[in-house]
């Protein structure tokens, strides 16, 4: 099958960038010691997940626990789910995922920790936990390092429940690179607040779970990460390329969408809005549009309805037709993913694969 056989819209990723974004990611987590534990909620796709293992990924990581099943099913052996597992029911889907492949968990709640440990018991099977720190982001975490000890503590006298290091997640990274680099001093000083206590404590942290997208290749100035999970690299999107973190020609993924009226002047509409694309900001610059239209710079995709995508083509040169196709680059990849049933790895004009997006809408 060729690209331009495809009904559209429909997600496409260049296989040759893919490749080159994994590879560059795998290299340098070699080259640092670093773990790689990719976070698969960008792709949603088992057979990507088996793509990131084989460029040397050690397991990979998950959101939520519908995630993780699809992935086990798939036979992905070894998944940390970044995501504190609360409530009776899914702690027992917990432990009986636990009994088909190797579990983590992070968390930052007495409250979950037991839930899963009892459920854990009760199985007969034993997950792994990592003590979720806050290190600015302020989403999940401890904050303060008596807490983070004080929860390792009760973990290691929990039964069927085994204490393993620490997580944090810098989500607060979608900043300029100059922020960046200030940021990137104040989480120093935090984590090692958090290692100073474990040491007093005489507490052993096995792993240091950090990494993001935008922070992955300065993983290794990041005080004592031992694995990281960046998800977007895989892909990359129009805010990475806005951060500074990436290339357009790292872009990976592009919508391709057909133009379906030109007959309000200034204005081209596709055939892809909100569900399509996501109503997900521009993260970077001054913010405006949601997404790059590949074939013209000078056109901004400035509104969305659902299903219409409105290009403001007025400071365009470029003639617009009806039935012609453009690609468009997404502000942001991953929700784009959760939006669609299958893509298509395509190399040139050729489609050499059609993935399922199996985990997509798995929130539970
Ligand atoms: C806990 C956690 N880890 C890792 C990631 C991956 O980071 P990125 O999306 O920047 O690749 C995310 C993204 O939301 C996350 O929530």
């Amino acid at each position: 099958m060729r690209v331009q056989d495809l009904e559209t819209p429909a997600v496409l990723i260049d296989l040759d960038v893919m490749e080159r974004n994994l590879a560059r990611m795998a290299e340098y987590c070699r080259q640092h010691g670093l773990a790689l534990r990719p976070h698969t909620k960008t792709h949603k796709i088992p057979e990507l997940a088996y793509r990131q293992i084989k460029s040397g990924a050690s397991g990979i990581t998950v959101a939520k626990l519908g995630e993780a099943e699809v992935m086990v099913q798939a036979g992905l052996a070894d998944i940390l789910i970044a995501y504190p597992i609360v409530g009776r029911e899914k702690a027992a889907r917990l432990a009986a995922l636990a009994e088909r492949a190797s579990l983590m968990v992070s968390l930052d709640s007495e409250e979950a920790v037991r839930g899963i440990s009892r459920s854990a018991q009760e199985r007969g099977v034993r997950v792994g936990v990592l003590v979720e720190l806050d290190v600015g982001f302020r989403r999940c975490g401890l904050q303060r390092p008596e807490e983070a000890v004080a929860l390792a503590r009760l973990i290691q006298d929990l039964p069927n429940v085994d204490f393993r290091g620490l997580m944090f997640y810098p989500g607060h990274f979608m900043v300029s690179e100059p922020e960046r680099r200030r940021l990137l001093e104040d989480v120093n000083v935090r984590l090692r607040r958090f290692y100073e206590a474990f040491d007093r404590a005489g507490l052993l942290i096995a792993i240091v779970s950090g990494g993001s997208t935008p922070t992955a290749y300065s993983s290794h100035e990041f005080a004592g990460v031992t694995e990281i999970r960046p998800g977007m690299y895989i892909f990359n999107d129009r805010t990475m390329v806005g951060l500074g973190v990436a290339r357009l020609e790292d872009c990976a993924l592009s919508v391709l969408v057909t133009v379906v009226s030109t007959s309000v002047s200034g204005r081209a509409i596709v055939d892809g809005g909100s569900k399509t694309f996501s109503n997900d900001r521009y993260r970077a610059g001054d913010g405006r549009g949601f997404g790059l239209v590949r074939e013209d710079p000078e056109a901004e995709v400035e509104a969305l309805s659902e299903e219409h995508g409105h290009l403001d083509i007025s400071r365009s040169l470029r003639r617009y037709r009806v039935g012609e196709r453009l690609t468009i680059i997404p502000n942001h990849v991953c929700t784009v993913m959760n939006l669609h049933d299958e893509v298509y790895g395509v190399r040139g004009d050729q489609v050499e694969a059609v993935w399922r997006v199996a985990a997509r809408g798995r929130v539970r």
